[in-house]
């Protein structure tokens, strides 16, 4: 007997810049995903530019790192790709997205807006009325089917022109921007949106600093933890005004939820895991979720010699800020070592020594669905709140035999992470929603291929950017519409 609840949200997560397309529709302008080139298992995604005197340039693309060389100006150069500029045109085809995702059974939706959309350059005073008017739709369609929309505000996509200017949310005046951008939202769509997050996967800057490589310099990391103190602020700003908009507005952070194992019993290994776990993912988690920095802080700033610029009122919006829900992502857990290892695992955002009891999919990711009960146990009695799964999935290779798409692999990985979320729930964790990441094929965000692919439904377009953009289903897509209609009873 599965222990979800009788309203249990099941559904499918997508962001708007690696479904969308659309980039130069209405009122768009450019965001920092559409100058980010294709890559691969051989080589990086690449931001590119034009230089001061007029060379091409470019530089390795990492989630909300953005470096332009002083005087640069980003640019599309002709000889190379870019694949989230069309994506795979939920734009024009969201009708027909959605129709499908209703067929499933889906309860809700999680989607993000692209802030370029609504603020071309991020600096505008008013909103893009077609901008607007492009999300209410999509919102209106889900609706018609009784699905909830959950909206992430920022995910991976913000205005090229504030990547630029603010050198990636390095100053101040960002938060006020993004204030703005979220009032806007809120106020557009008090009546047709509950669920919102204010950025996802808040964490991924130390993330990347530190568990896919560790070798973030201090620079580095005293970038990363002042642009994080801004977007803290941003996010709290906004929690609190939107629940003046409407109270009940239910706002979550978003954690890219990676677990961390110690390699050994050497109690060096199990404080290195202790302060893995507080860098990559308590730090953003405790300050979300209780409205202020914990005790370590002071440790973590040390290490790396950083001064938060960090005032009064921040303190009090942070306190008054707090997020409602704890959302997270899961696609895999990860091992520290103080010792030497040989076995590491390599591949596309995964880093440590491998773990000799799980399977790494083809990108070097260990599926781990007991990693992800834990994570809910841990999460949720740290904070008691309600806790989203909002993103979980495996990135496959799938091939078209006889006009079908086999599946197993990814059916196999979903049904342990549901089984391992209902043991969380079995044991007491207040889970509320589960939406699977690339319910429809999407561009993937670390490598730009579309053949890493997420999705019940295929989408006919390679890594080239070729293909009829045709929608398929696949085997996956009977079984979750079965999953979804028994409650999580029959997996
Ligand atoms: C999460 C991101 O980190 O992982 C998504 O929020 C991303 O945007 C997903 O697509 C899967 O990663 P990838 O690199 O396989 O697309």
């Amino acid at each position: 007997m599965a222990h979800f609840s009788k309203d249990f949200l099941w559904g499918g997560a997508t962001a708007a810049n690696q479904i969308e397309g659309g980039y130069d529709e209405a009122d768009r302008g450019l965001s920092i995903s559409d100058v980010t080139t294709e890559g691969g298992l051989d080589h990086p995604r690449m931001v590119t530019y034009i230089d001061k005197d007029g060379k091409p340039g470019e530089f390795v693309s990492m989630p909300g790192a953005t470096d332009f060389p002083e005087g640069s100006t980003p640019a599309v150069l002709p000889d190379r790709y870019y694949p989230n500029q069309i994506a795979i045109d939920f734009y024009h085809h969201y009708k027909e997205d959605i129709k499908l995702f209703a067929e499933m059974g889906f309860k809700v939706f999680r989607m993000s807006i692209s802030w370029s959309r609504i603020f071309p350059t991020g600096e505008e005073e008013e909103p893009s009325r077609a901008g607007l008017d492009f999300y209410r739709s999509v919102f209106e369609e889900l609706h018609k089917y009784g699905i909830e929309p959950m909206v992430t505000i920022s995910h991976y996509d913000d205005p090229l022109h504030l990547s630029v200017k603010y050198h990636d949310w390095s100053d101040r005046k960002m938060i006020d921007l993004y204030v703005r951008y979220a009032t806007a939202l809120f106020k557009e769509y008090k009546d047709l949106v509950k669920y919102w997050l204010t950025f996802n996967e808040i964490n991924s800057s130390l993330l990347m600093l530190n568990a896919f490589g560790g070798n973030g310099t201090d620079e580095q990391f005293r970038h990363a933890y002042q642009k994080l103190h801004y977007q803290f602020v941003a996010s709290a700003r906004a929690v609190k005004i939107g629940h003046e908009i409407n109270p009940d507005f239910q706002i979550g952070n978003m954690i890219c939820g990676i677990v961390d194992y110690p390699y050994t019993p050497d109690p060096k290994d199990i404080l290195l895991n202790r302060h893995t776990w507080e860098q990559d993912i308590f730090y953003c988690s405790d300050v979300q979720c209780k409205g202020k920095y914990p005790t370590y802080a002071k440790r973590l700033w040390a290490e790396h010699d950083v001064h938060l610029d960090i005032t009064d009122q921040d303190k009090q919006d942070l306190l008054a800020g707090k997020v409602d829900m704890y959302t997270f992502s899961c696609y895999m857990s990860n091992v520290v070592t103080t010792h030497d290892a040989d076995d590491k695992v390599g591949g596309n955002f995964a880093a440590g020594v491998r773990n000799p009891y799980l399977k790494y999919s083809e990108w070097g990711w260990a599926t781990d669905p007991t990693g992800l009960q834990y994570f809910l146990e841990m999460m949720y009695d740290r904070y008691e709140l309600p806790m989203m799964v909002v993103e979980n999935g495996l990135g496959a290779k799938d091939k078209i035999e006889d006009g079908k798409i086999h599946d197993e692999y990814r059916i196999d990985y979903l049904r342990q992470h549901i089984e391992a979320m209902d043991k969380a729930i079995a044991n007491g964790v207040d889970v509320r929603a589960y939406t699977t990441w690339g319910c429809i094929d999407e561009v993937s965000a670390g490598t730009g291929q579309m053949s890493k692919r997420y999705g019940f439904i295929y989408v006919d377009r390679d890594d080239e950017g070729k293909g009829t953009l045709k929608r398929m289903k696949k085997d996956s897509f009977d079984w979750y519409k079965k999953v979804i209609a028994s409650n999580g009873e029959d997996l």
